[in-house]
């Protein structure tokens, strides 16, 4: 593990309570997936591509959209959740996956400043950007803070969580578990139980099964933002790869797959076109119509994710809801 010390202007107390560890992905697995993704029909690509700065910056204009309800369902059943959430789990540390903004984050740390002097927050995420600018915020607000920030993939990062003294609180928020497919969910939540410790904690989001035109408005929505996010995956993919997409040849589509019960993003090529990303030594054929599927978002039902947690060692200990039970909040202890 890399450890990034950053020399850029902070003051010397916040740099005192920050540090960043860099999580890099093994060498030879760094375009595999990409690779694997392209060279299949139908072509995928691994949705973590999406977060570059841009992406992430997107992301986040994403979750103030007047179609995308998760990010305010979310908050609103975690503003009134928070202090219950301490109490359930008392002193403990907090490690998020996917920690982007730390918006909602804030709730569960108010929650937990009540509760116990320091805290010590560990965010995981792909973007180092966003962890440092994010962190800078969080010190400045929480006097008694400490962060330990890792940048990486979650399956990696998982694997060098920093040794805690208390116990943990592991979140993962913004239902991004259904980006995964089931079988990857299975492995993730695998990975979650062996990363905790008996008694520790487990506070996993999900975005409910609902009304199909809901669903479908949030993922295209009146301002294009959502398109522009889809389409971003392309402009990264050209700068880690070499790469010569051209983001005019392609067009964002999103429909409810209901037998799926999952969204899915795809990006349709406009035209026959080649692609080539030189640092992997591809080439690929794309058809006029042909689709690249970038992201699934699984909509869930509440007690088949419960029995799904409880069978790999997760039981759920509480669940929140909103009033239109658009959206879950559970949180487990693990045994
Ligand atoms: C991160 N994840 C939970 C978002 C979702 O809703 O699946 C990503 C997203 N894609 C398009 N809009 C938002």
């Amino acid at each position: 593990m890399l450890t990034v010390v950053r020399g850029e202007p902070m003051e010397y107390d916040l740099r005192h309570r920050y540090r960043c560890d860099l999580v890099p992905i093994p060498t030879g697995q760094r375009g595999a997936d990409v690779i694997q993704g392209l060279t299949r029909r139908p072509k995928t690509l691994p949705s973590y591509y999406f977060y570059d700065q841009r992406g992430s910056e997107l992301f986040e204009q994403i979750c103030n959209l007047p179609e995308y309800y998760p990010t305010r369902t979310e908050q609103k059943i975690l503003a009134s959740a928070a202090p219950e959430i301490a109490a359930l789990t008392g002193p403990c540390d907090l490690v998020e996956l996917g920690s982007g903004s730390s918006r909602k984050t804030r709730l569960l740390l108010d929650a937990y400043s009540q509760l116990q002097g320091d805290c010590t927050y560990i965010p995981i995420d792909v973007s180092t950007t966003m962890l440092q600018t994010t962190a800078l915020h969080l010190l400045a607000d929480y006097p008694c803070l400490f962060i330990h920030a890792l940048a990486g993939v979650y399956e990696t990062a998982l694997e060098h969580l920093p040794p805690s003294a208390r116990a943990r609180l592991l979140i993962f928020l913004g239902s991004t578990i259904g980006n995964l497919s089931p079988q990857e969910e299975g492995q993730f939540l695998r990975q979650i139980y062996l990363s905790l410790s008996p008694g520790d904690h487990f506070l996993l989001g999900v975005d409910l099964q609902k009304d199909i035109h809901v669903l479908t408005a949030a993922y295209n929505d009146s301002q294009g933002v959502t398109a522009a996010f889809n389409l971003n995956i392309l402009r990264h993919l050209n700068h880690c790869f070499r790469g010569n997409f051209s983001l005019d040849r392609f067009t964002h589509w999103a429909f409810y797959n209901e037998e799926l019960h999952q969204i899915e993003m795809h990006l349709v090529s406009l035209e026959y076109q080649v692609i080539q990303l030189l640092d992997l030594g591809l080439e690929v054929d794309l058809r006029a119509q042909e689709t690249i599927r970038t992201e699934i978002s699984r909509k869930f039902d509440v007690t088949l994710m419960a029995k799904q947690l409880d069978c790999h060692g997760l039981p759920v200990q509480r669940v929140w809801q909103d009033e239109q039970k658009w959206f879950a909040l559970l949180l487990c202890k693990r045994v």
